[in-house]
């Protein structure tokens, strides 16, 4: 006696104009089909039952580490069809709820209400009030209001179709009450297929009492069938994700430029310009500012650290009051202490520069381990590959690295040591010592630059 959830997704979705299976594209950076499985796996403890059909292999594949009842729905034949399928796992004790993979943005608290408002009723249909109504099935209700049917679009008469009340496709009901339904279905009607929407008619004829449960925000059952759906989908998901940071306190300059595609969480005060995208976990702290156009993904920016625009900061640690951008690159690895500045044109891999250090411009800094305080001048380059092995740069405490340096790791700069400008360094340098290599300078007079022929 529990909650069992059928999702159905045997369909190819024409429409998408792909071979991807629809419920395979992706809806905020995962499977549309995964938003629909995880709000199957919130509303119930017992693994889902996901019909699938068209390369329903590459859609098990991909979900491989979920806990999920596979039925295999070898001929599409409808809705009911697909159903009966699933029937072999449900017992008559069970409330049952079917949900459809290509309807991802339903709230898990408007299906609990719809549960727990099932009342006596044994199949309940959630409803809508919808100004175009098209292409749904439609509610049909007796003269006092007492709901007895459902007809499909295709099927319904002239008068049927003005009715603006439709189906939304998502169904509560007793185990019982589908085991005595669905073995009736039969596809007489004009798509020849066998509709789970019949069951009203059948349960009315068994005396198993119907209902409907009316949803009010109609957005969250809009369903998926095309590349603009889809994309509408995407920006009704991401404006409401923005809604909930604000809700909680974050400035977001426009709910329609956001983009998260995993989860953020946000400190106090913080601030996110336009036409950032993040994605995996992402967590920022208070009084962070984020500037425009920036793509951050699984990364921890600490409290007071501001990234200015045009940044892109993968799998990195970001310690407090740090400044990075514009235009840097933080790749896998690079960590940042307190008070770190890195600039424009610096990109940093597995390395991490100790407090109050700085790189701020044109540097590519890999592999390395910087201590505090130590400035890396403008291009400077830890040579970290030399074709064959990653070697690793060590800079100490308070060392000065001049402008246009090349150190060719494996490198040990010694603490408050100082690189001359345009130095190729390729042997460690001693605390507190001066690196100089340069080829002296000429002077010619008389010079003349070639002309253009
Ligand atoms: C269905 C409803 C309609 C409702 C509409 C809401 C029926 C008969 N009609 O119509 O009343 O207004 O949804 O969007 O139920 N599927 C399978 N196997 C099948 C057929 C469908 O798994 O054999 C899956 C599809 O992949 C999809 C879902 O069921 O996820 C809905 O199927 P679809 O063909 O889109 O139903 P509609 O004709 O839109
Ligand atoms: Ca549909």
């Amino acid at each position: 006696m529990g909650l069992a959830v059928i999702v159905l997704a045997a369909g190819k979705g024409k429409r998408m104009r792909s071979e991807i299976p629809k419920v395979m594209h992706l809806l905020a950076g995962k499977p549309i089909i995964s938003h629909v499985i995880g709000l199957a796996q919130n509303l119930s403890e017992s693994a889902p039952i996901v019909v699938t059909g068209y390369r329903g292999g590459d859609i098990r594949a991909s979900f491989h580490t979920e806990n999920i009842t596979w039925v295999d729905q070898k001929e599409r034949l409808g809705t009911g069809h697909a159903v009966a399928q699933a029937l072999k796992h449900i017992s008559k004790e069970d409330t049952v709820v079917v949900l459809y993979g290509d309807v991802p943005l339903l709230r898990s608290e408007t299906l609990m209400q719809m549960v727990s408002s099932l009342g006596l009723s044994e199949l309940s249909f959630m409803t809508s009030k919808v100004a175009d109504p098209g292409g749904y099935g439609r509610i049909l209700r007796d003269s006092e209001g007492h709901f007895y049917g459902i007809v499909e679009d295709q099927d319904a008469t002239g008068e049927q179709l003005a009715i603006s009340e439709i189906n939304t496709g998502i169904v509560v009901a007793s185990g019982s009450a589908l085991a005595r339904t669905i073995p009736l279905l039969a596809a007489d009607n004009c798509q020849q297929e066998y509709y789970l929407t019949d069951c009203v008619k059948l349960a009315h004829e068994l005396n198993i009492p119907v209902g409907t449960y009316e949803l009010i925000d109609a957005t969250e059952a809009f369903g998926v069938n095309d590349q603009a759906q889809r994309s509408q989908a995407e920006r009704t998901y991401q404006r409401r994700y923005a809604g909930t940071l604000m809700s909680l306190g974050t400035t977001i300059s426009d709910p329609d430029r956001i983009d998260v595609r995993g989860a953020i969480r946000c400190g106090s005060n913080v601030s996110i310009d336009v036409n950032t995208v993040f994605e995996g976990d992402v967590t920022l702290g208070d009084n962070v500012k984020i500037g425009p156009n920036c793509s951050i993904s699984n990364s921890i920016i600490g409290k007071g650290s501001e990234v200015l625009a045009s940044c892109v900061i993968n799998d990195s640690k970001i310690g407090e009051d740090v400044k990075v951008g514009p235009f840097a690159h933080l790749r896998p690895g690079a960590k940042l202490e307190n008070t770190v500045k890195v600039g424009n044109f610096v990109e940093i891999k597995n390395s991490t520069l100790g407090s109050g250090s700085k790189a701020g411009h044109l540097s590519y800094v890999g592999d390395s381990e910087v201590g505090k305080n130590a400035n890396l001048g403008a291009g400077t380059i830890t040579c970290n590959y030399d074709g064959a092995n990653k070697n690793k740069t060590v800079i100490g405490d308070d060392a000065f690295i001049g402008s246009g340096s090349m150190l060719v790791a494996p490198v040990n700069i010694g603490e408050n040591a100082t690189i001359a400008a345009g130095t190729t360094v390729t042997e460690d340098v001693a605390k507190g010592h001066l690196a100089i290599r340069r080829v002296e300078q000429e002077s010619r007079s008389g010079w003349r630059r070639p002309k253009k022929k």
